[in-house]
């Protein structure tokens, strides 16, 4: 599975002053998103990218905003952010590595690959990297069954990965900075 669960009973949410939602955010959904759907709740998956494209994630306090403008509950937006794999609710690194863990690439050594990512950027699932550079996230099914075991890496599908492959590609970030 790809979900992380909530430990709901222990989150603190931290509130700043400042709203996430701004004015100019604000603007976009209500007269550009809202008008598209017919309800709250069918706005709220285009309001979340809009969200998480200005911010990189969606900060708690933002969900809590998102279903005060949408009119649905906070419960109700933090249940879409953490059962999609494209939402984020904290801060991911500057490279999001996603390896595919359903089944075609699973009996084609995504294991193996995983753990070598992890072991290499010394984080589990889930996790980034100390200094920001690497969020490692397990994947569902990407749709190139017939090129397992594949990965993204900010969105970018690659296809066939062996470990040394997977070694040039963490470099190439690297080098990237
Ligand atoms: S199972 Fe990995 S791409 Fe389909």
């Amino acid at each position: 599975m790809a979900w992380k669960a909530k430990q709901s009973a222990q989150l603190t949410i931290e509130q700043r002053d400042e709203p996430y939602l701004t004015s100019a955010l604000l603007e976009k959904i209500k007269n550009k998103i809202m008008p598209r759907y017919a309800t709250g709740q069918g706005a709220l998956m285009t309001t979340l990218h809009e969200v998480q494209h200005t911010y990189g994630y969606i900060p708690w306090q933002a969900m809590i905003e998102i279903g005060e403008v949408l009119g649905i509950t906070a419960a109700q937006v933090a249940d879409v952010v953490s059962f999609y794999e494209d939402y984020h609710s904290e801060p991911m690194g500057k490279y999001v590595i996603g390896v595919c863990q359903s089944i075609a690439c699973e009996v084609c050594g995504h294991q193996a690959l995983m753990d070598h990512l992890k072991n290499k950027l010394g984080i589990d699932v889930h996790e980034t990297t100390e200094d920001g550079m690497f969020s490692l996230l397990g994947m569902e099914c990407l749709g190139s069954c017939d090129n397992a075991p594949c990965a993204l890496v900010n969105g970018k599908q690659f296809n066939n990965l062996s470990i040394s492959e997977v070694d040039e590609l963490v470099a190439e970030c690297k080098n990237n900075g």
